[in-house]
């Protein structure tokens, strides 16, 4: 089988996500590739080490590029702490005055919060980003690479994390605004409730397209061994708590040759494996995609991966 339905005009958001190691980055270029022969496309590293510019053994930075050769792709490798450190730049003084308004913290006090990294904050201000591209509509079509399972999940769970700390500063500025009402009888909206109000509609509309089956899509890549297989159903389960639910998955590294004694073994020992995971996704179209005898580097490598993808070539 082929990856299916990638090419609805709805469907404008992609995430590849499994353990470290299987072939997410890969699988993730080699769609992008497919999809930019047809649509404008972005693909996106949400992945703390990045690996899309060895991949396709072109720089590619915090700034979008487009890649050499192929018309219509472009590529950005999201840097969490530089996503946060905009934001905390770009909104410094309603940050500020939400602490100063309901804390006793003195200013040192504040800058040193402010200087502090709050878990989790970084993959939020990466998900805000990646949104905040989908929302430019500069592109049809918007490839995510993650991080290992982990990260994955952290990232799709961001909004929730940030919804928290959104009703923790609301219930800070209640206080201030109860005080406020009562000295002087009225309170007027500020900065600081427009930001509050702002993140809480980007929360919003971060989670309508991840829960959105027609314009979000996330797909698992698992190679045919215990531990991969064991974290792809872990990584389902979550997903699913989140409301999310693969329709396919892509499953590399798969041994076809039988030209030599090594080869056979390999093949057979991931048989097991291979039925587990017909059996265990068995409502999933499932793609699977060879081992090559060399790494995937470089278009050339890309596009061959591309054909097992998109061409039902097995
Ligand atoms: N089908 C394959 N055949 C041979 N090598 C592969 C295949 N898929 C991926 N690789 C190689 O395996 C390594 C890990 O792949 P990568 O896509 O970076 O995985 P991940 O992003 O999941 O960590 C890379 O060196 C890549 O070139
Ligand atoms: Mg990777």
């Amino acid at each position: 089988m082929a990856l299916t339905g990638l090419e609805n005009e709805k469907l404008s958001l992609l995430i590849f996500g499994g353990k470290g190691g299987v072939g997410k980055t890969s699988c993730a270029i080699a769609s992008a590739l497919a999809l930019s022969e047809n649509f404008k496309t972005l693909l996106i590293s949400a992945d703390p080490a990045h690996s899309l510019s060895d991949c396709l053994e072109q720089n590619i930075g915090y700034k979008v590029v487009k890649i050499a050769g192929i018309e219509n792709l472009s590529a950005i490798e999201v840097v969490a702490e530089e996503a946060m450190s905009e934001f905390l730049n770009g909104h410094r003084s309603e940050l500020k005055k939400l602490l100063t308004t309901s804390t006793n913290l003195d200013d040192d006090d504040i800058e040193e919060m402010l200087a502090l990294s709050v878990p989790g904050i970084d993959e939020v201000m990466s998900f805000k980003t990646i949104l905040d591209f989908i929302e430019a509509g500069d592109y049809d079509k918007y490839v995510v690479d993650t991080a290992p399972t982990g990260h994955a999940l952290r990232l799709i769970s961001s909004p929730e994390m940030l919804d928290e700390w959104i009703k923790m500063a609301a219930r800070m500025r209640w206080k201030y605004r109860y005080m406020i009402t009562s000295f002087s009888g009225s309170y007027q909206h500020d900065e600081v409730d427009a930001l509050l109000l702002s993140l809480k509609k980007t929360v919003k509309r971060i989670e309508s397209i991840l829960r959105d089956k027609t314009r979000c899509e996330f797909i698992p890549v698992c190679i045919p061994e215990a531990m991969a297989v064991n974290e792809t159903e872990r990584l389902l389960g979550e997903l699913s708590k989140t409301g999310i639910k693969p329709q396919q998955i892509i499953v590399n590294n798969v041994m076809v040759s039988e030209g030599c004694s090594f080869c056979t073994k390999r093949k057979n020992s991931q048989l097991p494996y291979l039925r587990e995971i017909s059996e265990k996704f068995r409502n999933m179209n499932m793609v699977q995609v060879p081992v090559f005898p060399e790494e995937v580097k470089g278009l050339n490598a890309l596009s061959e991966m591309k054909k097992y993808l998109f061409e039902d070539k097995k």
